[in-house]
């Protein structure tokens, strides 16, 4: 038998997750990645809830926990700097998810160490600056039928099996669903931005998060702490403002900084130190902003043919908390339903690959979309924008505080009892190719 031929778009979290678990049963693998270079940025990232086994799994423990961010706890303070709630990080075994997971790891440290997993092996090709223009594929019914894929540079090449782990704004998942159905990306109506700033003493190591008052748009500020010199500063808004949709649309970075700086000056607290930073320190230079979209994918959906979505390109929830857990989880279980099928059709893979991934979706869409759909409770408890929806959340946050309650990181007992499904054929032993 053939080893089965992988393209995978999108070199995040989800795409090398995926090559790591197929090259365990040998697949012939080419991870592309639009960047010139593993694109490692980004600030923190939490594995929470099946996450924390998934890693184990991979066998990166270790190299995960000598990078980890140690942060105590998050809390919420007044526009005068004031601590009205302090929540301890928690332990991924509750039930009751903090802000702070027990493996907060910073995004580009976490690539990095997916990355290292496929980089020495043989059938594992991976390609940076690589993108594709478009695709074809044989008829569902063609036992042996092949993705025939045009890459950006011209070249031509088939696949058994196409997967698009290329995020939120998902070229791939435009091309498979065709030019005429609708975007599946759902404004949330808002946006979040994060941007490095020099520290000065007195910044605190806790995620620290100020709701900001003000009649037009909501506004929340926070920082973060993972090394000495710099303070990670995030702005998330819920509300429409034309300047910052205008500049989040032109991808002008000099307009985005302005944008967000109009609307967090005189805010209190540090606004002013921070937006003076944003616009004018080097270090705020890797602003990163993206509105708060849910992909919302009819059922059915995640695959057509061979040509199969994952990760955030299927069922992204801007900073919901679970995007790394979920694309890490979605590699195994789409790679586990593929690798379970293929020997029992030796002279079709094109069979195991359709089934598998009807089969990955069925698994583990309501797993990865159980925080979906939430946008009211969204708007009203993460944005209160009045001085009194102010003090009612911290109000609240301080009871829950004291109750030892979590603190609305939606955690349903649905998602909790999962398990990882156990795949023998990826515990084999491996070839070292
Ligand atoms: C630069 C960046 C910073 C982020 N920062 C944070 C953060 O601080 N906190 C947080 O919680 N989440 C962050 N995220 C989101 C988080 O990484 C994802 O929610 C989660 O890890 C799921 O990952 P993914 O691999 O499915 O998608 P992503 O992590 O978005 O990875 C997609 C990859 O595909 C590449 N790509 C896109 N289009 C194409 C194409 N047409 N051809 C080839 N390659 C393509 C992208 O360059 C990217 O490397 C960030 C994402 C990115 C891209
Ligand atoms: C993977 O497939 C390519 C293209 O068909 C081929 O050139 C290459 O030798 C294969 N690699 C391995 C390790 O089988
Ligand atoms: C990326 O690829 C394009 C052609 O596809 C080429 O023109 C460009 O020089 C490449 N850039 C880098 C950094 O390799």
């Amino acid at each position: 038998m053939a080893p089965l031929k992988v393209l995978i778009i999108g070199g995040g979290i989800s795409g090398p997750a995926l090559a790591y678990w197929l090259s365990r049963i040998g697949a012939n693998i080419t991870l592309i990645e639009r960047a010139a270079n593993i694109r490692a940025s980004g600030q923190q990232l939490d594995l929470r809830a099946q996450g924390v086994p998934m890693m184990k799994k991979m066998g990166i423990e270790a190299a995960v926990r000598a990078v980890l961010v140690h942060e105590p706890g998050t809390q919420l303070i007044d526009s005068k700097g004031r601590v009205k709630a302090f929540f301890p990080a928690a332990q991924h075994q509750s039930e009751k998810q903090s802000l702070t997971s027990e493996f907060e790891i910073m995004r580009g440290d976490l690539v990095s160490i997916l990355y290292k997993l496929t980089e020495n092996r043989k059938i594992v090709k991976h390609l940076f600056n690589t993108t594709i223009e478009s695709f074809t594929q044989d008829s569902e019914s063609t036992p042996n039928g092949k993705v025939h894929v045009t890459f950006q540079d011209g070249r031509k090449e088939d696949f058994d099996l196409v997967v698009a782990a290329d995020g939120t704004g998902s070229k791939t998942r435009k091309m498979m669903l065709g030019p005429d159905a609708p975007d599946p990306r759902y404004s949330l109506g808002g946006y979040i931005g994060y941007f490095s700033v020099p520290s000065k003493p007195g910044d605190s190591d806790r995620g620290t998060w100020c709701h900001l008052p003000g009649d037009k748009i909501a506004r929340i500020i926070g920082t973060r702490k993972d090394c000495a010199e710099l303070t990670r500063v995030y702005m998330l808004t819920h509300g429409t403002d034309v300047a910052l949709d205008e500049a989040w649309k032109s991808g002008d970075l000099a307009k985005l900084k302005k944008a967000l700086a109009n609307l967090y000056k005189d805010g209190g607290w540090e606004c002013d130190r921070f937006i003076e930073a944003l616009q004018h320190a080097p270090e705020a230079d890797d602003l990163y902003c993206t509105p708060f979209v849910e992909v919302r994918l009819p059922k059915g959906t995640w695959s057509k043919g061979r040509v199969v979505l994952l990760g955030d390109s299927a069922y992204s929830q801007t900073a919901g908390g679970f995007g790394c857990s979920w694309g890490m989880v979605g590699a195994y279980v789409l790679a586990g339903e593929i690798a379970t099928l293929l020997p029992k059709n030796p002279s079709s893979p094109t069979a195991a690959v359709m089934q598998g991934a009807k089969n990955y979706e069925d698994i583990f869409r309501p797993i990865a979309t159980s925080n979906h759909g939430g946008s009211e409770r969204f708007e009203s408890l993460m944005f209160p924008k009045s001085n009194f929806g102010i003090w009612i959340l911290h109000a609240f946050a301080r009871l829950a505080a004291s109750l030892k309650l979590g603190q609305g990181m939606a955690w349903d007992s649905k998602m909790a009892k999962w398990q990882l499904p156990e795949y023998p054929e990826l515990e084999r032993e491996q070839s070292k190719d």
